[in-house]
């Protein structure tokens, strides 16, 4: 199949609507998302059936924008790629109901993702094809995998979260704080300016449960924190943390997260004797943990592999690159490709 196959890709696994075209496996003509952080804000939370709504409103005007960009009308697109799992439900549906009836009217292969498969592929765009084997970190709002991979398509997840991910632990901990989702900016901020070690919160199982994580215990020193000092600032500013004591909190307790991926992630490549770490994920957004991996990868005489922050949230750019690779050895799905919301069927 060649290489230079145009593939529109769809991703609206969660609460961001994401359509990309590519020309082979690298070039990005056009990558658009939206995100619905805002409309869910009064819910305090995403609310599965609004995000479903949302995406049906704007999925097509998201295409037709695409194409647009992309210098391009349908007929120009040889293959649709969709993320089909893990996700909610009714997200998912939305994009491979449009993937599907493009496919079918265009009479063109489609060609389901794995959505947290494909997060590592934000560095094959930015790099080109990464050497086997390699670690892959994935760290997002819903994720946190330790992946080895042999080749494409060859891989095995050999650490995970045993509850939450650490993208969600740092967006819940921003909450506590009064911050808006996402939270992961903000605590970014805060870590870029304040040291990091003010204060000493838990770094959850650092030496335990080989290279599993666990950000619960973490979240919950958090509210305890937070509850035991809110007495004692109560009176400066209606029981909300004023923001240079903000600061050096949001800053200490990033540096928990950091230290913990930091070592689980380049522990795993030791013990598997892996030379080269790829990151990815929306919290890679992050530049504190960007330049933390670069500085530890230095160190341990590693080849780091880190995408730049655009491609690091949520896109259907790393989702088309990953299919731009199945097309080329034509593994295609046919229209009876399901939906599920979980990371393995
Ligand atoms: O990959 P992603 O967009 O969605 C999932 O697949 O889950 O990741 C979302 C996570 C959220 O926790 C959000 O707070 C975090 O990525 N995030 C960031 C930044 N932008 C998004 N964290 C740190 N710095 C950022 N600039
Ligand atoms: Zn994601």
């Amino acid at each position: 199949m060649q290489t230079s196959a145009i593939g529109l890709g769809l991703d609206t696994t969660f609460d961001d609507t994401s359509v990309a075209i590519m020309r082979g496996k690298r070039e990005i003509l056009a990558n658009l998302t939206l995100s619905q952080y805002q409309d869910h804000e009064e819910f305090g939370g995403v609310v599965p059936e609004r995000a479903s709504r949302k995406h049906l409103e704007v999925i097509n005007q998201l295409m037709t924008f695409a194409l647009q960009k992309a210098h391009l009308d349908f007929s120009g697109i040889d293959y649709i790629a969709v993320s089909n799992h893990p996700g909610l439900l009714g997200s998912l549906l939305v994009g491979l109901t449009v993937a599907k009836s493009l496919a079918y009217s265009l009479q063109c292969p489609i060609i389901g993702v794995n959505h947290v498969e494909a997060h590592p592929y934000a560095n094959v765009i930015t790099y080109g094809e990464l050497p086997f084997p390699i670690l892959h970190l994935v760290v997002a709002g819903g994720h946190t995998l330790l992946i080895e991979a042999k080749a494409h398509f060859d891989y095995k997840i050999i650490g995970r979260t045993l509850d939450d991910a650490a993208g969600e632990c740092v967006d819940k901990v921003a909450k506590m704080f009064g911050h808006q989702m996402p939270g992961g900016p903000v605590v970014d901020q805060a870590a870029l300016m304040y040291p990091g070690d003010i204060y000493d919160f838990p770094r959850p199982l650092l030496n335990k449960n080989g290279n599993n994580f666990s950000f619960s215990g973490l979240k919950t020193a958090m509210l305890r924190f937070r509850e035991k000092h809110l007495e004692n600032i109560s009176s400066k500013e209606n029981g909300k943390m004023q923001k240079l004591e903000e600061g050096p909190v949001l800053s200490s307790f990033f540096q928990s997260v950091v230290d913990v991926l930091i070592h689980k992630t380049f522990k795993a490549a030791e013990t598997r004797g892996l030379k080269n770490i790829s990151v990815s994920g929306g919290l890679a957004a992050s530049q504190k943990l960007r330049s933390a991996f670069e500085e530890e990868a230095a160190r341990e005489g590693k080849k780091l592999f880190y995408p730049p922050a655009n491609l690091c949230t949520d896109n259907a750019a790393m989702v088309t690159c990953l299919a731009a690779h199945r097309y080329e050895l034509e593994h295609f799905d046919d229209l009876t490709l399901d939906a599920f919301p979980n990371l393995i069927s």
